[in-house]
């Protein structure tokens, strides 16, 4: 580090759903998942991030976890807030003499509404950011994925995050034609949620739900490498005693398969929409599948068979969007798309 980080530091935040990756000097200093715990009464942070995460569930009354995002957005500003300052303290492990100008660079779903789009930038700015910019997620993927966004050469990223699922085309350092929709990751934990407790009677929280999804999930009733069962153990719902019970990845991708249906219509909504001669350029490079819904099993496979267009899932999709945003950090002059 040189002497001018000391007084300025920039670091670009991927403030999602499900996870929150900082980037500082081109390397992921933070990925924690967008969870705090506070106390009750006071509002006093207790812990953030994967600490968090093992209370969740657990609690009790003078504690409680918050996940600040929903649906992409924020829905608690005041955890919001104590969660990107915290996130910002991992980085900095020893005290400061004086604190620095803190360049950021933060994206938000392309769906956000003014007052959506004013909460990320108050909270940013209230946790310390004195140079704020502002970047749409899918455009950051499509930086995090190596593709050059200001070509005159269309690109489709269909980003399946925890809230949102986005799909953009982009071309010449701009958003093209767009959907943004509010069915993504956490929709499946839910539809996972529902189904044990109405097809096994079970009572199963959001974690558990979520470790058949990354254990078992599936996009498609048949998969050419398929997982072994995954055993879940709970309450019956009747009775109270416990039970166990292997899931299949089968059963999981008919549980599924509603959710994932609203996304493909999505897709191809905004392929109705997209401009011809762009059209084009998808259909040769293909669609660039990105964040954690796009390691559900099959669904690479499902989607280019529905569409047929071939569909590839990016390196390393849960920090496409982080990888992005961190690449606009360094180039806020040139990018004229990022927003102050
Ligand atoms: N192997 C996997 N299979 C299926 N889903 C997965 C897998 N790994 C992670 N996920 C899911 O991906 C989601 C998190 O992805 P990601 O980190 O891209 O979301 P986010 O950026 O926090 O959310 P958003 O962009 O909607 O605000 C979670 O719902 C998680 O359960
Ligand atoms: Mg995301």
């Amino acid at each position: 580090m040189g002497f001018l980080s000391f007084l300025t530091q920039e670091i670009a935040i991927d403030l999602g759903t499900a996870n929150t990756i900082i980037i500082h000097n081109d390397k992921i200093v933070v990925d924690e998942p967008s969870i705090v715990a506070l106390e009750t009464q006071t509002r006093k942070l207790i812990a953030i991030g994967e600490k968090a995460r093992q209370m969740q569930g657990k609690t009790h009354e003078n504690i409680k976890t918050i996940r600040p995002l929903r649906d992409g957005v924020i829905a608690d500003f005041d955890a919001a807030e104590q969660m990107i300052r915290g996130m910002i303290k991992l980085i900095n492990s020893k005290p400061r003499l004086f604190s620095p100008a803190l360049k950021m660079v933060v994206c938000i779903p392309s769906g956000s509404t003014e007052v959506e789009i004013r909460a990320v930038r108050d909270s940013s700015e209230h946790a310390g950011g004195r140079d704020v910019y502002m970047i749409y997620e899918p455009m950051a993927a499509a930086i995090g994925i190596g593709i050059d966004v200001e070509a005159p050469e269309g690109s489709m990223v269909v980003d399946i995050g925890g809230g949102t699922s986005e799909i953009a085309v982009i071309a010449l350092g701009g958003i093209v034609c767009n959907k943004s929709i509010r069915i993504a990751g956490d929709g499946f934990t839910a539809d996972i949620q529902a189904y044990m407790r109405h097809q096994h009677n079970i009572k199963i929280g959001e974690r558990t739900a979520e470790d058949i999804k990354i254990n078992v999930g599936s996009a498609l009733p048949e998969l050419e490498d398929p997982p072994t069962d995954y055993v879940v153990r709970g309450p019956n719902l009747m009775t109270a005693l416990p039970i166990e019970i292997p899931v299949s990845y089968q059963e999981i991708a008919h549980c599924l398969d509603k959710s994932i249906s609203k996304v493909e219509s999505a897709i191809l909504n905004v392929l109705e929409q997209t401009p011809p001669e762009l059209y084009a350029d998808i259909v040769t490079r293909g669609i660039h599948l990105a964040g954690g819904g796009a390691l559900l099993r099959g669904l690479d496979k499902r989607l280019t068979d529905k569409i047929n267009i071939p569909c590839h899932i990016a390196e390393d999709p849960l920090h496409a969007v982080a990888r992005g945003t961190g690449i606009a950090l360094k180039n806020v002059d040139k990018f004229s798309f990022l927003m102050r």
